[in-house]
């Protein structure tokens, strides 16, 4: 079942995402007053107020309010970080604000200048010649963020980024198998030049294909056999603009440059009564910080959403390849370079997926079996950034659970070495003379609760062993205890498992039916920290990596972890707002959870490594009188 196209739905929300007319009617207006040779990066909705959002009935008339940012260099005779330029379509109104701290993400723009730049570059050119290569058409260059430190002959007022090598044998080749070993370009974007070239000395390109098509291999192993997922009544969910209903589950959906899919006012319906959940609930920012010595990966650390526009990058999925099964699709619209708006269709997957046991007992008395099947509501996008692809998959379970899972695929980043020369603690071979560095995956998610209302309050819960006493004489007890995290500075805490720590939101005003106030867990699942020092650029610029939970006061400005530019950024965000210690007792409390992945990589991974999965959920803990699937109707009643 194909959506035709989101362009047909007409705006009938205040969270309806900006549709491709109204882009290009914002771009237009915003282009007006910047000039014609402004270069858009993204575009959003800027997110009416909760306020507002409380009050609004279907069929009432409202604002819409986009935010375009992108830069207009070297037109300026300032130079800074770019425009950020609010656009009211219903007003015609337009007001620009410079980027003062950091700068406009990276963007298509600034890949094509750097790509041209470096392949025109004398300098360049001789040392691709010093390692064997005449020809380079088939060269790949993959442009870099240039971190929180562009090369020092790059004035920091400038758009900057470094330029990596891949030699193709062909157009099509998978370049990522030669990796071109010791040589940096960085690139001076404003001026248009080649600022300095790194070479740290030749080594041999490796030369194994890494390529992955079907037609590729001369032979294939046997395809399992065909599975069809089908829903002879159509699905079991309902799709209006951008509002989806489930059993009990209501929400909106969206996708954001930097956040990338949000889910929206998420609230589970219960006898008539329509109880919120979350307000809003999606990635905040990530990071991929690389841990290997070598000169041409230590400097890595891509804030993938704010710095490289995740949600620019989302897919156009494949029914039967992507997503199976009886598929409801969304379109996504971004803004191009030049103001015209680029639709993205079927970006949003939503499908049903039957997930084995739910609930079952067997009554040994009775004889009688109750098993009731589990099923969860799957809402999801795919993104490639470079060499990675990234999905995230927030599922609704029939229990009231909430999950959200990170697949984690592509390629991964490489090094040539020379035989014998690999340091399998740094770079581990994934194939011959190609080693992979070690690395990190880390997502900050921000989950803007509201449980029964806004003022909510977070517990964390520690389980510990008893002192052995007269209570407890043979020392077999523990027990599970809560603290109440009253300020951002005692709300920055670390997952640990060694006290199977969770951490749980409550709202006091709201009791369940054993007289307690109704609640969600936080579940960590594979959750590490930023390895990187302290003094390092990463831990500055991706502060939020530094720990597991933060818990913040809701403001309106805190929706990206890492600030809203950390583009060529020192530092900004969670890390240095929660400076302030604001109190985050029974208000408006919107929880950060950094989660994620520490990537050793294998032979296995190459050259397309299989999903690797991150993610959190989220229980609910007495939100609930009892089991919310109890009375689903079995199959044998
Ligand atoms: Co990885």
């Amino acid at each position: 079942m194909l959506d035709e196209s989101a362009t047909s739905v007409a705006v009938g929300h205040p969270l309806d995402p900006p549709s491709f007319d109204e882009v290009e009617k914002g771009a237009r207006l915003a282009k007006k007053k910047l000039g014609e040779k402004a270069a858009f990066c993204t575009v959003r909705l800027k997110e009416p107020s909760k306020d507002l959002l409380r009050k609004f009935k279907t069929g009432q008339s409202f604002e819409r309010v986009l935010r375009f940012d992108g830069f207009d260099h070297p037109d300026v005779d300032q130079l800074d970080g770019g425009f950020d330029a609010t656009v009211n379509l219903s007003t015609g109104e337009v007001s620009i604000d410079r980027i003062t701290k950091g700068h406009a993400p990276i963007g298509f723009t600034d890949y094509v200048s750097a790509v041209t730049i470096t392949k025109a570059d004398k300098g360049w050119l001789e040392a691709m010649r010093k390692r064997g290569i005449e020809d380079v058409t088939h060269v790949q260059l993959d442009p870099w963020p240039a971190g929180g430190y562009q090369h020092s002959s790059i004035p920091r007022d400038h758009r900057a980024n470094r330029v990596i090598a891949f030699v193709r044998e062909t157009a099509t080749d998978n370049g990522y198998a030669h990796p071109v070993q010791g040589l940096i370009a960085h690139v001076d974007l404003t001026d248009g030049r080649v600022a300095h070239l790194e070479d740290h000395g030749v080594v041999p390109i490796p030369k194994e294909h890494g390529r992955y098509e079907n037609h590729d291999f001369d032979t294939l192993q046997k395809e399992p056999n065909e599975l069809q997922i089908t829903q002879p009544n159509g699905p079991g969910f309902t799709v209006e603009g951008h509002q989806i209903r489930w059993q009990n589950w209501c929400f909106r959906v969206s996708v954001h440059p930097v956040n990338g899919l949000v889910l929206h006012e998420l609230s589970y319906e219960e006898e008539g009564t329509i109880r919120p959940i979350l307000h809003r609930a999606a990635l905040s920012d990530m990071v991929v910080p690389y841990g290997d010595t070598d000169p041409m990966h230590r400097w890595k650390h891509v804030l993938d959403a704010g710095e490289a526009s995740i949600g620019n990058c989302v897919n156009s999925l494949t029914l039967g390849c992507d997503c199976l099964g009886e598929i409801h699709y969304l379109d996504h619209v971004c803004v191009k370079p030049d103001g015209t708006a680029r639709l993205v269709e079927r970006a949003i997957c939503i499908h049903e997926e039957d997930y084995g046991v739910l609930w079952k007992h067997h009554n040994g008395h009775s004889k009688n079996t109750e098993v009731r099947r589990s099923r969860r509501l799957v809402v999801s996008t795919f993104h490639t950034v470079g060499n990675y692809e990234y999905g995230f998959y927030w599922y609704l379970y029939l229990d009231g659970t909430i999950q959200m899972e990170v697949k984690l695929t592509g390629i991964v980043g490489v090094s040539a070495v020379e035989d014998g020369e690999e340091r399998p603690e740094f770079a581990p071979l994934v194939a011959p003379n190609v080693a992979s560095p070690i690395h990190q995956h880390l997502f900050c998610f921000r989950l803007d609760f509201e449980l029964d209302g806004p003022e909510n309050a977070v517990y964390e819960i520690n389980t510990e062993a008893e002192p052995i006493s007269e209570e407890n004489p043979d020392g077999t007890a523990f027990s599970a205890r809560e603290t109440l995290l009253k300020t951002e500075l005692s709300a920055r805490r670390n997952t640990d498992p060694s006290k199977a720590r969770t951490w749980k939101v409550v709202n006091h005003k709201s009791m369940n039916r054993l007289g307690k106030p109704v609640a969600y867990r936080l579940s960590p699942h594979s959750a590490p920290r930023l390895f990187a020092r302290e003094a390092s650029q990463v831990a500055k610029r991706a502060g939020f990596a530094k720990h597991n939970l933060w818990v913040t006061p809701y403001k309106e400005s805190e929706l990206c972890a890492a600030g809203d530019y950390p583009h060529l950024s020192e530092g900004d965000g969670i890390a240095h707002w929660t400076d302030a210690d604001r109190s985050v007792e029974n208000t408006d409390v919107v929880v950060w959870h950094t989660c994620g992945v520490t990537h050793l990589p294998r032979p296995e991974d190459w050259p397309v490594m299989p999903v690797e999965y991150t993610g959190f959920t989220l229980h609910p803990v007495g939100f609930f009188g009892r089991n919310p699937a109890i009375d689903l109707p079995g199959h044998n009643h």
